[in-house]
């Protein structure tokens, strides 16, 4: 049986009404100084009970206390940044890619996200309430030859962190990857591009089998002189894209922010047009066959 088989995928082992109650083992700054909000790899202690997951699955977190019609805190789903291993490679960690949410409402007043505000501020050794894992969206095919395009914005980066992990960071006897894996990032600055270090560290040393592209949307342009974002950095390879989504070992994984599934869509348009392709019609397809993975939030 492959490791990512239907029957191994474990999913719901806790429920929101027995939550699992873990600890924080750490919680670290991801954007350097200068940047303009805060998000943070928090790692968490899941040892003690039956919680496990794959890469590419979601955990979720229950915040405490209540919402404003007095009833408990609902659970907000977040990626899992680490392979089933955890980053200490013991199976006894997961961890998450949490950013801080915080706006202005109308009346000019600062909001700050429930379970966003409750991770990022958590310290080690507090305690933190788990469900799951869910999802079968975004698990990685056992083909250690595939290709994986991996496009992420912002926060979006946590599964594809998992990915890169398992390929190119840990040493498995059933799983060595020899395929091609290539990230699209997308940030709004070069102080908020997640993992940074351990991204360059990878482009370098396994150039033949990670390719690595990062669009910068406040400090870089397009073509036409806008701002940067992932689709348009996408379209200065968009012919080698569309050759290499044509090969059945080829996924596609799509994560983060929801708006730019407009703009990958325009931009996939485009370029099937110029092989008189339906995109539509070709996603469906891709879809179909499980090539197509999209998890935005
Ligand atoms: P809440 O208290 O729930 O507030 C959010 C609400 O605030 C929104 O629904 C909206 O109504 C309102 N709001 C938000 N921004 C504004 C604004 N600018 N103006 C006006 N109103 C606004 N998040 C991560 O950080 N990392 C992840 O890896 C991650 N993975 C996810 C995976 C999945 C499958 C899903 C579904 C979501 C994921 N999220 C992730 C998002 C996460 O679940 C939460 O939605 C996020 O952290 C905000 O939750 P909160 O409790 O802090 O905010
Ligand atoms: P910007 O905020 O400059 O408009 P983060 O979650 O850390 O804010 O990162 C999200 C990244 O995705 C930012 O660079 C953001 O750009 C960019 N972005 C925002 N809207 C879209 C969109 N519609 N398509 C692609 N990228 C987008």
């Amino acid at each position: 049986m492959s490791a990512n088989s239907e029957k191994d995928i474990p999913v719901n082992i806790y429920r929101p009404a027995n939550p699992f109650t873990a600890k924080c083992i750490s919680n670290d700054v991801l954007v350097r100084p200068g940047a303009v909000g805060d998000t943070r790899h928090v790692k968490i202690d899941i040892s003690g009970g039956d919680l496990r997951y794959l890469e590419g699955q979601s955990i979720g977190v229950v915040p405490p206390g209540e919402d404003k019609n007095g009833k408990p805190n609902k659970l907000r789903l977040y990626s899992i940044a680490s392979t089933r291993l955890g980053d200490d490679l013991d199976g006894k960690t997961l961890s998450l890619s949490v950013k801080r949410l915080e706006y202005q409402n109308e009346a000019g007043e600062t909001i700050k996200g429930v379970c966003s505000n409750f991770l990022t501020d958590l310290k080690p050794g507090e305690e933190v309430k788990l469900t799951g894992p869910v999802g079968k969206e975004m698990l990685l095919p056992d083909d250690p030859n595939a290709t994986i395009i991996m496009i992420a914005t912002g926060t979006g980066i946590a599964p594809f962190r998992a990915f890169l992990w398992r390929m190119f960071k840990e040493q498995h006897p059933d799983y060595q990857f020899k395929g091609l894996a290539w990230l699209f990032f997308g940030v709004p600055t070069d102080t908020t591009v997640l993992y940074k270090p351990d991204l360059e560290w990878m482009a370098y040393k396994h150039k033949r089998h990670f390719r690595y592209d990062v669009a910068i949307s406040r400090e870089q342009k397009n073509a036409n002189g806008e701002k940067m974002y992932i689709q348009n950095r996408m379209a200065e390879y968009a012919d080698e894209l569309w050759e290499l989504l044509q090969k059945p070992t080829t996924h596609t994984y799509m994560c983060g922010l929801r708006g730019m599934e407009d703009g990958i869509s325009e931009f996939m348009t485009k370029t099937a047009a110029k092989s008189d392709v339906v995109w539509k019609d070709f996603e469906k397809q891709l879809k179909k066959d499980g090539r197509w993975h999209v998890e935005t939030y």
